[in-house]
């Protein structure tokens, strides 16, 4: 596979945007989530979202992946139109994206191994460099002892893990995560915290939803405050 293929924000120009979002507002049974939000991310970025439970990070993400459409606004991923597409564009867009969402869904006829590896054999990596890929990235979240178990035989912690390195293992350019720490003791969450920033070290963009302060204060990076259906900050933690 090419590296252009492997990158997949490749077509991405030097000064593009990798998440722009202009005027975006969203209301469920006519309750106004969020109102009017903008937002621009770089290439190469790590963004923390937080603010109050019920703020709308969940579906500010949810909205990037286009698993949900704004009730008006326009949303842009790597410079192509996302509010708009349509559905067989959908998994062209989700191709470029790892997301790590609270609503994980594992194989459950598939070990833990084969779950992480799918995602590598779907995209045409040989049987043999899926394996390794696979097993380093649950080596690094350790998870490696446990690649022949069956999801179920999990606790709600070890799928979380498995869940974040299938998110992981394409290397994905852009990486969307919301409370990826959730579920994991403080060790875990370090561990994991770390392999996103090499992640993001070697050039990928990472958003992480939260409101763990642990987490945004382990790391000076980026940080948004929603607020209302708004954001309200947006600069270094703590402000
Ligand atoms: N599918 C839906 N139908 C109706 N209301 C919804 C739906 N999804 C979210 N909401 C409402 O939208 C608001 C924002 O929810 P969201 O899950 O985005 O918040 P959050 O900031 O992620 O909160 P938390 O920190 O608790 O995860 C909440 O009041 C929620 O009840
Ligand atoms: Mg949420």
């Amino acid at each position: 596979m090419s590296t252009e293929a492997l990158s997949g924000l490749g077509g991405l120009g030097r000064r593009g945007h990798v998440i722009r979002i202009r005027g975006v507002t969203k209301d469920y049974e006519r309750r106004q989530i969020l109102r009017g939000v903008d937002l621009s991310i770089d290439p190469g970025e790590l963004v923390f979202l937080t603010g109050p439970s019920g703020a709308g990070k969940t579906t500010l993400l949810r909205l990037l992946y286009a698993a949900e459409r704004p009730t008006a606004g326009e949303i842009w991923i790597a410079g192509d139109r996302v509010d708009t597409m349509t559905r067989s564009e959908l998994p062209r867009l989700r191709r470029k994206i790892g997301v790590i969402f609270q609503d994980f869904k594992l194989l459950r006829r598939k070990t833990v191994l084969e779950n992480v590896t799918f995602v590598l054999r779907f995209h045409g990596v040989p049987p043999k460099e899926a394996g390794r890929r696979a097993y380093q990235v649950l080596k690094r979240l350790g998870l490696h002892h446990r690649q022949s178990a069956m999801p179920e035989a999990l606790s709600g912690g070890e799928q979380q893990r498995v869940a974040i390195a299938r998110a992981l293992v394409y290397q994905p350019r852009l990486i969307l995560a919301d409370e990826p720490t959730g579920n994991l003791d403080a060790d875990l969450a370090a561990e994991l915290l770390s392999l996103l920033c090499d992640i993001n070290y070697q050039g990928a963009t990472v958003v992480v939803a939260t409101h763990d302060h642990a987490l945004l204060e382990s790391l000076p990076a980026r940080t948004l405050v929603l607020h209302r259906g708004t954001i309200d900050y947006d600069g270094r933690w703590p402000p």
